[in-house]
């Protein structure tokens, strides 16, 4: 008995020096492969560009400074949220992705779509696009979505690989671990959607003049910090490509500014589709020309325009679910029906041009520079972007991947319009051919880390066969076999 103990706890003891080794050699491994497409796509919802400088925000700031920072990111009109979450999954202006609005009535299929009532599920109303989730499945890879506007919904027959029905009650931990649970799973997915309701919320509540908002702010940066500790945890940091944005601003109301239709309009002429600060409205039968009229002369802050004569610049004109006549409130203005009607402090929606309703975009990884900062992009270019990050093929959109390509390290020099060859200008960025001399280096590393292990594994075996233990068979494939598959 006494024998016996002593060799096992021998055995035990050399049984540590593989394990070691493989311990050593395996974090090697996952690097075998530097250009493994990941990426993480994480909103704060109603994050606008400036709230970065409002209070301390350092992890965004180590974002910016080991990353990559774009300042002004020209969002799509209407500056709501369903509508700029589904550009950035799919790269097209709402009238083409077809979620004009977060309450919308398509008259073709005679139904309403609804935020407010969470009235968001019929697949009909998304199926005008394909969101990424779905282009990147369809190429053999995962996607995973905690939370992400939309990916619970059924879109042409679909649902992410891995995903959570939606509930605002959902603490941000819970999303952060289940993200990070599909991309270290046996079957990981390449692509992570992460969703935050805040600062939205709070946004609406306060208004974003409020100095109370820098609470809010900092609370976001604690978040943002939390998931970057759970991915260097999980050792995803340094592999994965984390992209940070937002679906629009937030501006400053006021009971002052305040423009109530029904001073205006009779409530039997029209119907209110949506209200504030986009009034999307669709006239009773035989109404068109009263309701235009009146409106049109209503409010000097209030614009109305028939759809055909939106601005091209908005691109929001060709689609059914646009209604005949939108009434669009200037920046801080608010539309109501009647003054009884609950009113908000802050609030987005407004022209897609003003400064206020712009989010923010900062990435990280080893895809992106480091420590570069970019004047301005359009939302619609984030998605062709992510396909290139995914190695996926984009379906047709309406962005740019060469806008954006100097965000990326391994941008090949590029051919400028007067036809002078530009170099990313950062010494870190490095051309393609050494990032392959990199994973020979890897590779060298892993494949002489491997052939230490055998070494130590055939003397470990030696050493069993020497102590001639007669239950060392039943011993040596139970505990060394797992090892050997590691
Ligand atoms: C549209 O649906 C409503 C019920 O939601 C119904 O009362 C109405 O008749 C429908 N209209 C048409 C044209 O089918
Ligand atoms: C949402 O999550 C909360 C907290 O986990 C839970 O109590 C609640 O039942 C959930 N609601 C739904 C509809 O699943
Ligand atoms: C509201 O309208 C007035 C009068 O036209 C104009 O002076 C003011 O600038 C407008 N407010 C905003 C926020 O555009
Ligand atoms: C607006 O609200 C007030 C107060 O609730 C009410 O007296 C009035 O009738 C409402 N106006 C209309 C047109 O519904
Ligand atoms: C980042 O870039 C700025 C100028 O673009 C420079 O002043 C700063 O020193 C750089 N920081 C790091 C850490 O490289
Ligand atoms: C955004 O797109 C428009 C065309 O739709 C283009 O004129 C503009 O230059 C783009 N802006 C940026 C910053 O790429
Ligand atoms: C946006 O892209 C879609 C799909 O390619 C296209 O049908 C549409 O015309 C584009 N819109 C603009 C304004 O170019
Ligand atoms: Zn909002």
């Amino acid at each position: 008995m006494l024998r016996q103990s002593s060799t096992l706890k021998m055995t035990w003891k050399l049984l540590w020096v593989p394990f070691l080794l493989a311990a050593w050699a395996l974090p090697t491994t996952s690097s075998l492969h530097p250009d493994q497409p990941k990426v993480l796509l994480v909103a704060f919802d109603g994050f606008r560009w400036d709230y970065l400088y409002k209070v301390p925000t350092p992890h965004f700031h180590s974002v910016m400074k080991y990353g990559v920072h774009v300042k002004q990111v020209t969002n799509i009109f209407i500056t709501k949220t369903y509508p700029n979450f589904y550009t950035m999954v799919t790269g097209l202006f709402a009238e083409s992705h077809g979620i004009v609005s977060n309450d919308m009535f398509d008259p073709v299929l005679n139904k309403s779509f609804s935020l407010d009532h969470m009235d968001i599920y019929d697949s009909e109303f998304w199926e005008a696009a394909t969101p990424i989730w779905i282009t990147n499945q369809r190429a053999g890879h995962s996607s995973g979505a905690a939370m992400w506007p939309g990916t619970d919904v059924k879109i042409h027959g679909t649902f992410p690989t891995r995903y959570m029905p939606y509930n605002q009650s959902i603490p941000f931990e819970e999303r952060v671990a289940k993200i990070i649970e599909w991309f270290t799973s046996k079957e990981p997915i390449n692509l992570g959607l992460l969703y935050w309701e805040d600062p939205d919320d709070m946004g609406h509540h306060l208004g974003p003049d409020s100095p109370l908002m820098g609470t809010v702010i900092s609370d976001i940066d604690n978040k943002l910090g939390y998931l970057i500790k759970m991915l260097k945890k999980a050792k995803l940091w340094g592999t994965l490509n984390l992209i940070i944005t937002s679906d629009h601003g937030m501006t400053q109301c006021s009971e002052e500014r305040i423009i109530e239709l029904d001073q205006y309009l009779d409530r039997d002429h029209y119907v209110l589709i949506d209200q504030s600060p986009v009034a999307a409205i669709l006239p009773k039968e035989g109404e068109f020309d009263e309701v235009y009229e009146t409106l049109a002369h209503a409010h000097p802050n209030l614009t109305v325009y028939k759809r055909e004569e939106i601005p091209e610049r908005w691109h929001y004109r060709y689609n059914r679910r646009i209604q005949p006549i939108i009434a669009v409130a200037d920046q801080g203005w608010h539309v109501v029906q009647n003054k009884s009607e609950d009113f908000m402090l802050g609030n987005h929606g407004y022209d897609n041009a003003l400064p206020e309703m712009h989010p923010i975009f900062l990435a990280q990884g080893p895809a992106f520079r480091k420590n570069f900062t970019k004047e301005s992009m359009n939302s619609t270019d984030l998605y062709p972007l992510l396909c290139h990050l995914l190695d996926i093929t984009a379906t047709p959109h309406n962005g740019s991947f060469q806008k954006v390509q100097d965000l990326l390290r391994s941008a090949a020099p590029r051919t400028t319009p007067d036809g002078k060859s530009t170099t990313p200008l950062h010494g870190r960025t490095k051309p393609k051919e050494y990032e392959q001399e990199e994973s020979y280096a890897y590779f060298i590393g892993v494949s002489l880390g491997s052939i230490l292990v055998i070494i130590f594994f055939v003397i470990f075996i030696k050493h069993l066969v020497r102590s001639q233990m007669p239950d060392v068979g039943a011993v040596h494939p139970e505990i060394v076999q797992p090892l050997l598959h590691a």
